[in-house]
Formats: C-alpha cells, structure tokens, sequence
C-alpha cells in the first residue's frame, strides 16, 4: 500500500496489532505516545497531541500522509477526571484535524465507540443513527467528535473514515475501559487462577477479536470514497456475549475458569450500552465479515498469551 502512517496513542490497546498489520501490508510506520517505549516493531516519537508544533514537525519530517488517531481516555478511566477526559479526546481529534489540513493530508482514521449510545437508543439491537444520549464522558466526548467528523466529511474538508469499536479482545492488557474483563477473564484462564468479575454475570455486550478490528479498519482506510456511504462512523461487530457466557466458552477449551462476582460502577456504564449493535452497512460497504466467532476469538487470544 505504500502509505507513510502516523499513529497516536500508539502504546495503547490497539497501537501494536495496527502497526504490525500496516507494515505487513507495506507501509511505512511512526508509532507516537506520550510515554516512551522500544518494544515496538517500527519508528517511535513522544507525542502529545496537545502539542500542535511537535505534530507539524513530526509530520513533516517522517513525510506521512495518513494518520490514524488513538490518543484517547477510556469509559471507566475517563469518569474519575471527566474535565481530562474530555479535552484529551476532543483536543486529540481537533488538533489532529488541524495538523493533516496544514501540512494537505487527506485522510484519518479515529475509532469511535459502542459508548456514543446511551439509554435511550435501541439497546437490543442499535442501529447506526439511534438517538444517543451517552452516560459517560468518554461516550459524550466521542459523540461530540462524530458530529465534528460528520461536519468535515460532509463539506468535503478532509476525509475522516470510523468504526464504532465494541470490546476488543486482544492479549494486550486494555486499562480504564469496561470492556475489559473479556481480555482479564483470558489471562486469570491462562494463569489457572480464579477471577472476580465487576459485571454482573449476564450482562451482554458486543465483542471482536482484535485482528478482525484491524482488517475492517484497514479495508476502510483503502477504498475508495465514493462506496462509504455514510458522513459519520460505522458500527463494527463480531459476536456478542456475557461473563458467564465467556467463562462457558473458555472452559469449553478445557480450562476449569472460576468466577465470581463484585460489580462495581461499570456496571452502570454497561447497562447504557448496546447489547448488539447492527453493522450491515458496513459489511455492505466494505464487502467484509469477521473471521472469528466467539470460540474461535478465544481460542486464539488463548494461544497468544505469554505468561
Ligand atoms: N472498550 C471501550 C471501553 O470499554 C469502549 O470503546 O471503554
């Protein structure tokens, strides 16, 4: 492909499996955070995505010309410092707007998330334009970025390209989302230790393994303008499932996983989330599927954990 990609929030918990694929597929990479690290397999820079100068500088520099932009606090980290949240999400997304029109990028890839629904949208099933009326800060600064992104795809300003992530299931360790149990309850498995879980045992949510994430967002990225068909993000599924019903799939594999249960605040956060999201459009538009169901996500997490 070619491209000469910068990625923000690279140390995240999708930077990696990003990085990797794009440079698999032929491109060029400069992974960025704000925290230093050479664990990774391409050019890495600190960068704070306040930090409008040092964006310029980095751009103009390594020659990029696409970014994809993770910088961002989570659901459940992001409520204990809603005023931080907020401006780490919207500043992150703005500012890098600003420095892709100033150095005539065209285009961005910014995941949004299944946080952007809120009560008061079709839980069951949620379509891509329900009303949203988002319980957390993360969700409302998401949200808020949406309808920013609809603004600059729709006049034609820069192309920004979305996928409303679900929980992704990775072996990297998440922090500060409440989708995070899925990749904790595989780890406490792997370890053959017990694990207490902060949501309620039936509670569903959407899921995908990381990998097929990375492919929908990288397809996006490559077609061409005129199939999306939408202004705003896409929703993204794969399956969906509960904690007991995830213990049940990992013990299937022939681990003898115990849980128990202390539910704490994320509860609340996940009762406003979508329990299945419809991702039709998508599969339309970009003419893909997952290639990993419940069992099979498992299973190869599984396989991938390195004690
Ligand atoms: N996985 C994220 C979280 O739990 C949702 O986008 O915060």
């Amino acid at each position: 492909m070619n491209n000469r990609i910068l990625i923000t929030g690279a140390l995240g918990q999708l930077g990696k499996f990003f990085i990797d694929s794009l440079i698999n597929q032929g491109n060029y990479v400069l992974a960025t955070d704000i925290k230093n690290s050479n664990d990774l397999n391409c050019d890495f820079e600190i960068f704070d995505v306040h930090d409008l100068k040092k964006g310029d500088e980095l751009i103009k520099k390594y020659k990029i010309n696409q970014v994809y932009n993770f910088a961002a606090i989570l659901s459940a980290k992001g409520e204990i410092n809603p005023a931080k949240t907020w401006d780490l999400n919207n500043a992150g997304f703005f500012n890098i707007v600003d420095i892709c029109l100033k150095n005539k990028i065209n285009k961005i890839f910014w995941p949004s998330s299944i946080a952007v629904f809120g009560k008061n949208s079709n839980l069951n099933f949620a379509s891509i334009d329900e009303p949203m009326c988002p319980e957390t800060i993360y969700g409302a600064s998401k949200l808020a970025c949406e309808k920013a992104m609809y603004y600059y795809n729709f006049k034609n300003i820069i192309d920004i390209r979305s996928l409303r992530f679900p929980g992704i299931v990775s072996n990297s360790k998440p922090g500060g989302g409440t989708t995070d149990y899925i990749v904790d309850m595989l780890f406490s498995a792997a370890k053959k230790k017990d694990f207490t879980c902060f949501l309620k045992n039936d509670t569903v949510l959407p899921m995908m393994h990381i990998n097929d994430a990375v492919d929908a967002s990288i397809m996006l990225m490559s077609i061409d303008k005129k199939n999306i068909s939408i202004n705003t993000p896409y929703n993204i599924s794969s399956f969906e499932t509960s904690p007991s019903k995830w213990r049940d799939t990992i013990n299937s594999l022939g681990y003898e996983l115990k849980i128990d249960y202390e539910v704490d605040f994320r509860q609340d956060i996940a009762d406003s989330w979508p329990k299945k999201v419809d991702d039709s459009l998508l599969r339309k538009d970009i003419d893909w599927i997952p290639k990993f169901n419940e069992k099979e996500t498992a299973l190869d997490i599984l396989k991938s954990i390195q004690l």
